[in-house]
């Protein structure tokens, strides 16, 4: 198997070479896997001006699976837009045609003081969106800015085809029925035609899986219910913009956006790992970030593109371990447990492992 590694902006490095270590034992131990770095985001701007280099999207075509850590950063914010380094990030999904994305919120029992909501509302959470990442506001023509009327107007366009929406509504059934066989859509069909086709088509492919209980719930509604009664949610399935939100807040009821990995999918299951949060300039290049992200990115990896469920419990688990042991990095750290390092928590999981 070849990985693809780019590590990006930021803490990107830093957490990245954290789950390498992983990687690393994983061969020692046998696995035929190869991996090969490149640049992307800021870096790949700064080493080929352009946040997606040629070489960086002709290694991740050819890889089975990429690594990504995050990109951006503020001395990037200036560029023209096409140069930014988040536009590298969203042609990555485009080009290798990754629309679904899954962002798992669980809470790990010894992290419920550190999430801020009250932990009888959080503990036991096991949450999972399936967020579309092709289509949307995100990448609808037309799209700019220009004068009309004299002034500036700002425009995107919000905008579905039937297909898109069907292939991942199938990924969505078939995870909720490996789950809790209950799936949440969230749109805004009271407002938007494109939510209306969106529902529309949710109800025709959930006659394809009767022993999953589809419900519909309006974006705004379902902002509120993830605070006020998340666990009344098992799998989630939404638009590209309504997931973007909505996955930042369910992070924050696992403690820490720096907990939570991510995968995302194209048709035949290869796919891009990658932590749920940024790059994190303010505290890049200072050993502080939380690498489990990214590891449990390497564990979703195992699971979803080699389906070597065995890898992937077994790095979930050595997780698990270091967090019972009472390690944390900052973002985690309450009163009571051992502060540590990236390279330290990095360290400690290659140890559990
Ligand atoms: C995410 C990020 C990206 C997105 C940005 C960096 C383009 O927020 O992966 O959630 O909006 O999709
Ligand atoms: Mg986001």
């Amino acid at each position: 198997m070849k990985i693809a590694v780019l590590p990006g902006d930021g803490i990107g490095p830093e957490i990245v070479a954290q789950a390498v270590k992983v990687l690393d034992v994983l061969k020692s131990d046998g696995a035929k896997i190869e991996m090969e770095t490149a640049a992307i985001g800021g870096a790949g701007y700064d080493a080929a001006g352009d946040p997606l280099p040629e070489a960086t999207l002709k290694l991740a075509r050819e890889a089975d699976a990429v690594l990504l850590g995050a990109v951006g950063g503020p001395q990037y914010d200036t560029l023209d837009r096409p140069l930014r380094p988040e536009r590298g990030l969203l042609r990555i999904r485009k080009e290798l045609n990754l629309f679904a994305n899954l962002r798992p919120a669980l809470l790990y029992p010894e992290l419920a003081s550190a999430s801020s909501l009250k932990p009888e509302v959080v503990s036991g959470l096991d949450l999972m969106i399936v967020r579309e990442l092709t289509g949307d506001v995100y990448f609808g023509q037309p799209r700019g800015i220009e004068i009309r009327n004299g002034e500036r107007v700002g425009f995107n366009t919000m905008l579905y085809s039937e297909s898109e929406v069907r292939r991942v509504a199938h990924v969505a059934f078939g995870i909720a029925m490996k789950r809790g066989k209950k799936l949440c859509s969230v749109e805004k069909a009271n407002v938007l035609e494109c939510s209306e086709l969106w529902k529309e088509v949710m109800i025709e492919v959930s006659k394809d899986y009767p022993e999953v209980e589809l419900s519909h719930m309006y974006v705004d509604n379902a902002a509120m219910q993830l605070i006020r009664a998340p666990k009344q949610f098992d799998t989630m399935v939404t638009g590209n913009i309504f997931g973007d939100i909505l996955s930042d807040a369910a992070s924050m009821l696992s403690g820490s956006i720096g907990m939570l990995p991510s995968a995302s999918l194209d048709e035949n299951n290869k796919g891009m790992y990658e932590p749920i949060h940024g790059s994190a300039p303010d505290i890049s290049g200072k050993n502080l970030a939380n690498p489990l992200a990214t590891i449990l990115s390497v564990a979703m990896m195992y699971r979803y593109t080699f389906a070597d469920l065995a890898t992937a419990d077994r790095i979930e688990g050595a997780v698990k371990k270091v967090i019972a042991q009472g390690l944390r990095t900052g973002d985690i750290w309450t009163e009571g447990t051992q502060k540590v390092s990236c390279s330290e928590m990095g360290d400690a999981v290659v140890k559990a492992l």
